[in-house]
């Protein structure tokens, strides 16, 4: 263990000096780019990570939402990234209104996910501590503090299944969306419903 974080220190060591590009790899694999889930005309991670066709149908993202939401309250929702050869893994998803606004708030629960904001756009993402598997699935979860206000959300989601050689080759990236409606009034739906790819 010793050895193996000597040894990593010295090669993101000599990373850093050999070339400004290279120095960003830390940064991606703690949190992507954001902007980057597939949904209102965004790129998915296919836009640097490459090596198959979008939704490998050996692998699989699951996005667990609330089949309602009631204005104001919180749901918990759950990510999960599943592809035999993943070695490590990491996503992005967003919730918006038809506009394209922020909806809602993202709580994060554990030190696995964060938020980064863009243009007003909140995108959750994977962290560092949870990007890395010797499984082959991945799960990440957080709270959303719905809107205050009824309406229709849509999620939006990207994830890439990657085989962790530190580059963006060879990996399989996933993107799936949903659409959740508000209720003004209403019994809160307890029981989450589950996307699965395909659309
Ligand atoms: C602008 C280019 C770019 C985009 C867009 C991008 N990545 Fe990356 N990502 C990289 C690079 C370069 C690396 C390799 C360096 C590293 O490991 O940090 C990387 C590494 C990773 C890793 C570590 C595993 C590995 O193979 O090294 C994960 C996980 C990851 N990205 C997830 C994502 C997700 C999820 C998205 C989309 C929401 C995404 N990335 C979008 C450039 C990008």
């Amino acid at each position: 263990m010793t050895h193996l974080r000597i040894l990593l220190l010295a090669l993101s060591g000599a990373l850093v000096t050999a070339s400004a590009p290279l120095v960003l790899h830390g940064t991606f694999r703690d949190a992507p780019p954001p902007a980057h889930t597939g949904g209102f005309g965004e790129p998915t991670c296919h836009a640097c990570h490459v090596g198959s066709d979008l939704n490998d149908a050996r692998g699989a993202l699951d996005i667990t939402v609330p089949d309602y939401y009631t204005p104001g309250a919180s749901y918990g929702i759950r990510v999960r990234l599943k592809h035999p050869e993943m070695m490590a893994g990491g996503f992005q998803l967003s919730i918006r209104d038809a506009s394209g606004a922020q909806a809602g708030r993202f709580v994060m629960d554990t030190a696995s996910t964060g938020v980064t904001t863009l243009n007003g756009i909140a995108y959750v993402h994977h962290r560092r501590v949870s990007a890395s598997t010797n499984t082959d699935s991945i799960v990440w979860t957080f709270d959303w503090i719905a809107p205050d206000r009824a309406g229709s959300v849509t999620i939006h989601s990207a994830a890439n299944a990657a085989n962790d050689d530190a580059s963006p080759l060879g990996d399989f990236v996933y993107a799936e969306s949903a659409v959740v409606n508000g209720r003004a009034h209403g019994t809160p739906v307890s029981v989450p419903g589950t996307i699965k790819r395909p659309h």
